[in-house]
């Protein structure tokens, strides 16, 4: 062993460290140099067999090399673990996590609590009763005998294979007034009722659902008058649209209600003047007003078949769709848009 020699390996050596691009590979000249058989450890072992005048040079010489070839290795591996932390994308773990996008209540079942929490602030309770229901309840003993013509307007579901001796066939609820005799029969008056349910009928376009959705109120104690009605009205339209609304009642026709009325409510859009501000008539209304929905005072035979005295009772009820009440106080003409789960239309609210 010379000194050349010794220079030799240890220039090979750190060439060699300095061209890798891996900790691995820098691992592995590790060993080939300084492992338990590495060249420079074979060396150093042999040291004791040096001549003792030659043995403290040589010893010298090859710690010397050694601990620059070590000092290499660790540079090399510094260099390496910071050139990884450039190019590895930075991560900051102290940053907030990403939200994961929040849906909301379906629009309708929004505006079913939004309507339970006006009415039940002056009194009203919400029920409810069958959606499956019999001929009586809907149509006969709310004064609509069988063939009668009223029946009509209500283009009705049966549902085959249902039938009740007294109560007639099965049928899906067309409105919500069949809840009016349900609650006659399970309370006594003073009744404040508010039956908010599913609807059915045979029916589809822009403005009709074949399911759907009605809120009945129905209100019964002794000298109950149309001002009574009239004045729930009111309030239920001035707490939903907002203060600047009116309402109106106009002589209309329901088998079950004597007077009966339909309801209207100062447009949206042309804030009840018909017109629009360039002199254009409003598309949306009629003159001014939208028709909200049926309302009257409760039908004598309909308390009766109620088992209430009308001699002792009157009543006013109304009932009105939760759907078209919510399009009219957003200005939206298709209520299929309410039933398509389309993200464009929903997250608008
Ligand atoms: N049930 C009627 C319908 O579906 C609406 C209605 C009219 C309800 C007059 C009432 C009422 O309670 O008094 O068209």
């Amino acid at each position: 062993m010379d000194s050349n020699q010794i220079q030799n390996i240890k220039n090979q050596a750190i060439s060699q460290i300095l061209d890798v691009k891996t900790e691995k590979e820098l691992e592995e000249l590790r060993v080939e140099y300084l492992g338990r058989k590495g060249q420079i450890t074979n060396l150093l072992k042999e040291i004791p067999k040096i001549k003792p005048e030659k043995r403290a040079k040589f010893g010298k010489l090859l710690n010397d090399v050694k601990k620059a070839v070590e000092e290499a290795i660790e540079n090399k591996k510094f260099e390496i673990r910071n050139s990884k932390s450039e190019t590895e994308e930075f991560f900051d773990v102290t940053i907030p996590g990403e939200k994961p996008p929040l849906g909301h209540l379906h629009l309708i079942t929004y505006t079913i609590r939004e309507i339970t929490k006006i009415f039940e602030k002056i009194g009203f309770t919400r029920v409810r009763y069958p959606e499956v229901e019999w001929d009586w309840y809907p149509f006969e003993g709310l004064n609509m005998p069988k063939n009668h013509p009223a029946r009509d307007e209500w283009e009705t579901f049966f549902v085959e294979g249902l039938k009740h001796p007294k109560c007639g066939v099965g049928v899906l609820t067309p409105h919500t007034s069949s809840g009016q005799l349900r609650e006659m029969e399970a309370h006594k008056p003073p009744i404040r009722m508010l039956n908010i349910a599913k609807c059915y009928r045979r029916q589809s376009d822009a403005s009709h659902a074949p399911m759907f959705y009605q809120f009945e109120g129905l209100v019964i104690d002794r000298g109950i008058n149309v001002c009574h009605l009239k004045g729930i009205l009111d309030y239920f339209v001035v707490q939903y649209f907002g203060p600047e609304r009116k309402t109106r009642i106009r002589p209309f026709h329901f088998q079950f209600t004597e007077p009966s009325f339909e309801v209207d409510v100062t447009c949206i859009v042309c804030g009840g003047k018909g017109k629009l501000p360039n002199g254009e008539r409003c598309k949306v209304c009629k003159e001014g007003w939208m028709e909200l929905g049926g309302a009257g005072m409760v039908h004598p035979v309909v308390l009766k078949n109620g088992g209430i005295d009308p001699k002792k009772y009157t009543g006013f009820a109304w009932g009105w769709g939760v759907e078209r009440l919510f399009m009219m106080k957003y200005g939206i003409d298709d209520i299929r848009l309410l039933f398509s789960g389309d993200l464009r239309f929903l997250e608008q609210f």
